[in-house]
């Protein structure tokens, strides 16, 4: 297991912390790490900056992700990894989609060419604005921010033919949304997988969809892939290993 020394704890809004760290591990957009929380559980954490100084944003959900989003300054993260297979870069236009903490793995994706969409439940869902310039639709589901909808109302102003590529992260059923909206058009995407992981390496089937595993064979995958995959959206493993429809 590796430690690395915090640096910083920021609050980025409701529930949402973002640990900074230092290492020297090579990081590529979409990957994640599986942080240790002692006595609680490991869990699966994308990265938000990926340079020699590193983020990871936490929204607290249960007991591992409030430790974690509560480290400060002097604390040690500890933890294994980097996993999972990153986004492919193209040249050209992106559009990045994210829900609430979705946008986090999506943010070193960004460059000159990157309009964004972030969508959530309320205004206290939406974070990471400030990196987009503008160049940015913000939705909600009972418009207490943004347009009021859901993620296909923003995704119905674009003319999504003027981009090269779509990455698209968060909840299951926010990603099966776009999915269906563009899955009869042109349209090239990459989605980020979310499923209950344990080991991180592939050995124990607990984020299995189809055959494949998220934390391997994903947690990105292509649209292409997601045609083949009828569980995509409709059924998934709990951590308990039951299994439970969406
Ligand atoms: C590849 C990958 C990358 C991820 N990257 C990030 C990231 O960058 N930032 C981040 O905040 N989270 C990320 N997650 C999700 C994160 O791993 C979980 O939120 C975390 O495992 C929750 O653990 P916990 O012990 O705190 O909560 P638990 O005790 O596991 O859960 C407490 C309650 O919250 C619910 N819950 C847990 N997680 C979620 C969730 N994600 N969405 C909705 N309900 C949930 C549970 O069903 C349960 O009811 C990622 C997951 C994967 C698979
Ligand atoms: S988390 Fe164990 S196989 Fe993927």
């Amino acid at each position: 297991m590796k430690h690395a020394y915090i640096i910083d704890n920021i609050t980025e809004g409701k529930n949402v912390n973002t640990v900074v760290f230092s290492t020297d591990d090579e990081i590529k957009p979409g990957q994640f790490i599986m942080a240790w929380a002692p006595g609680i559980n490991e869990i699966p954490l994308s990265f938000s900056y990926i340079n020699k100084i590193k983020k990871i944003t936490v929204k607290i959900y249960g007991e591992a992700s409030e430790y974690i989003a509560h480290l400060k300054r002097g604390d040690y993260l500890y933890y294994s990894g980097p996993y999972g297979k990153p986004f492919t870069i193209v040249p050209g236009k992106k559009l990045l989609i994210g829900a609430g903490t979705g946008i986090a793995p999506l943010i070193p994706l960004i460059d000159d060419n990157t309009y964004g969409i972030i969508s959530g439940k309320t205004a206290d869902d939406i974070i990471f604005e400030r990196y987009f310039n503008n160049r940015l639709k913000v939705v909600t589901d009972d418009g207490s921010y943004g347009m009021n909808g859901y993620v296909t109302t923003a995704l119905k102003t674009l003319d999504l033919n003027e981009f090269d590529m779509l990455y698209v992260c968060g909840p299951e059923i926010m990603l099966k949304t776009v999915y269906d909206y563009i899955k009869n058009m042109d349209i090239n995407a990459q989605f980020s997988l979310e499923r209950s992981m344990k080991c991180g390496i592939g050995l124990c089937d607990s984020c299995s969809i189809n055959g494949y595993q998220v934390c391997t064979d994903g947690p990105v995958f292509s649209i292409e892939q997601l045609k083949n995959m009828d569980e995509f959206g409709r059924t998934r493993l709990q951590y308990s290993g039951k299994r439970i429809y969406f």
